[in-house]
C-alpha cells in the first residue's frame, strides 16, 4: 500500500463555507486552500462578476446591485448553486460568498441533505471594520471592481451585519462554526485555516 499518498487527495465528499465580513480574506484563502487540497472554489462574486464582463441578461441585471454593495436576489444564488452542485460527483466544494442569507444557508442545508453531503467547516475569518475598509480601498486603487471605494465598502459592511450575521448564528446553532483571527500575514491565516480544517468544531 503507498502510504505516501498525502490524505487530502482522497476524493470524498468534504465542504467548507467561508464566512466574513466583505474584504476578510475569504477570496484569498479559499483559492489556496481549493488547490492545496484538491477542492472545487466556488466564488458567487467571481461568478456574478464573469457574467458582467460578458454581458449576459443576469449579468446586466446584476451589476447595478452589485456596484451599490446590495445583494442579488436568493433565488438567482440559490438555483446557481444548486445547478452547480448537480454537475459535481464527489462533491468536494468551498464556498466563498455563499451563504449570504438566512433564505440561502436553509436551501444549502436542504441541498446537501438530499445529496447526502455533510458539511464539515464552517470557517469565520474575523477582522476589524476599519482594517476591512482600508483592504477594500487600497485594492480599489487597481482593481476593476465597482464595489472596491469607501462608500459601497462601508455599505456592504452594513448588509453583511444586517443579512449575513444571521447566517453564522445559524452554523452557530449547528456547532460548526470555527472563528479565526483574520489579520497578519496571509500566510499566518492560511495556518490557522490548516489547523481548523483538521480538528472540524
Ligand atoms: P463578493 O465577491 O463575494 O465580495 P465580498 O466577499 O463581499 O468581498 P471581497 O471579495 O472583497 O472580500 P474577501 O473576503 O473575498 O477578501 P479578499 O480575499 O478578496 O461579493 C460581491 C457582490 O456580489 C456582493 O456585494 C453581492 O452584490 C454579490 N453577491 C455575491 N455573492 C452573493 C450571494 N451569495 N448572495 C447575494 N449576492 C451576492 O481580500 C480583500 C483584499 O484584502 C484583497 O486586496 C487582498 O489581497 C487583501 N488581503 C487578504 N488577506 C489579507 C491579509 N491577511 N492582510 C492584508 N490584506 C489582505
Ligand atoms: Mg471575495
Amino acid at each position: 500500500m503507498d502510504n505516501t499518498k498525502p490524505e487530502n487527495t482522497k476524493l470524498e465528499n468534504q465542504v467548507i463555507i467561508f464566512l466574513g465580513a466583505p474584504g476578510a480574506g475569504k477570496g484569498t484563502q479559499a483559492a489556496r486552500l481549493a488547490t492545496e487540497h484538491n477542492l472545487l472554489q466556488i466564488s458567487t462574486g467571481d461568478i456574478l462578476r464573469d457574467h458582467i464582463a460578458r454581458g449576459t441578461e443576469l449579468g446586466q441585471r446584476v451589476e447595478p446591485i452589485m456596484k451599490q454593495g446590495h445583494l442579488v436576489p436568493d433565488d438567482v444564488l440559490v438555483s446557481m448553486i444548486g445547478e452547480k452542485l448537480q454537475t459535481l460527483e464527489p462533491v468536494r466544494v468551498i464556498f466563498d460568498g455563499f451563504p449570504r442569507t438566512l433564505a440561502q444557508a436553509e436551501a444549502l442545508d436542504q441541498m446537501l441533505l438530499q445529496n447526502g453531503t455533510p458539511l464539515n467547516s464552517v470557517l469565520l475569518l474575523e477582522v476589524p471594520t476599519e482594517e476591512l475598509i482600508a483592504r477594500i480601498v487600497n485594492r480599489g486603487i487597481s482593481s476593476e471592481r465597482s464595489d472596491d471605494n469607501e462608500t459601497t465598502a462601508r455599505a456592504r459592511q452594513q448588509v453583511y451585519h444586517d443579512l449575513t450575521q444571521p447566517v453564522v448564528e445559524h452554523y452557530r446553532k449547528q456547532g460548526l462554526v470555527q472563528a479565526l483571527e483574520g489579520r497578519g500575514s496571509t500566510n499566518e491565516v492560511y495556518a490557522r485555516i490548516l489547523e481548523a480544517v483538521q480538528t472540524p468544531a
